[in-house]
């Protein structure tokens, strides 16, 4: 049993590492969608099933089985996928799968499953507003630019990654411009989102600060 809490935020805000030690800190079960979706795309690039809306992909959804292990990793039809989902090629591609109605209604279907129980971190852009509507804490994450770009230029950095500070912050702010339209939709957030700035947070303060939240709601 537990609540349902649903996390969603801004590109770099640290939502994974968040929602994965908050997961840890409650007990609960990290339900990581967008590998979902990654897992999705890549069975897809596999059998070179294009992102077209039609039978080829119909049939793929309905045979694939993507399985979240409950102490992390994507299991695709029963294979560890963990690592190949993080390419640069899957990254570049789940947004075109992501996009499509008949890829979402899958996804969503089998993520109301995997959360009906409750003692869930859902993380995920729809999670407060579709996957989870009853959730019982939603939260956003934001943090400004240059936190962010810090954020992810130390991360890459971490990863031996060549790459400027300019570059890491061009590509925020490009995928912050792309988001835009797509985060909520014109019915903007859902009812009782809880907005969280990270910006002079560390990980530690940000697992702390919603795991409070998330006891005074019954966790
Ligand atoms: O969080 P991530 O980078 O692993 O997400 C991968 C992609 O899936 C990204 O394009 C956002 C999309 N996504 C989505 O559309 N809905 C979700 N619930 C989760 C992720």
């Amino acid at each position: 049993m537990g609540i349902i809490i649903a996390i969603d935020g801004v590109v770099s805000a640290g939502k994974s590492t968040t929602a994965r030690l908050l997961a840890r800190a409650l007990g609960y079960r990290h339900l990581d969608t967008g590998a979902m979706y990654r897992a999705l795309t890549l069975a897809a690039t596999r059998r070179q099933v294009p992102p077209v809306a039609g039978p080829e992909l119909e049939s793929l959804l309905g045979r694939v089985h993507i399985e979240l292990a409950p102490e992390g990793g994507v299991l695709l039809d029963g294979e560890d996928v963990g690592e190949d989902i993080r390419q640069p090629q899957i990254t570049r591609s789940v947004g075109a799968y992501a996009d499509l109605p008949l890829v979402r209604r899958a996804m969503v279907e089998a993520q109301k499953k995997m959360g009906a129980q409750g003692g869930v971190v859902a993380e995920g852009r729809d999670m407060g507003s579709v996957v989870f509507p009853q959730a019982q804490l939603k939260v956003r994450l934001v943090a400004d630019l240059e936190a962010r770009t810090r954020r992810r230029f130390d991360e890459l950095k971490a990863k031996g990654v060549a790459i400027s500070l300019e570059q890491v912050r061009e590509d925020i702010r490009r995928r912050d411009r792309e988001d835009q339209e797509r985060d909520y939709g014109p019915q903007g957030p859902p009812a009782g989102v809880i907005e969280v700035d990270t910006t002079a947070m560390s990980i530690a303060e940000q697992v702390a600060h919603l795991a409070a939240l998330a006891r005074q709601r019954g966790a």
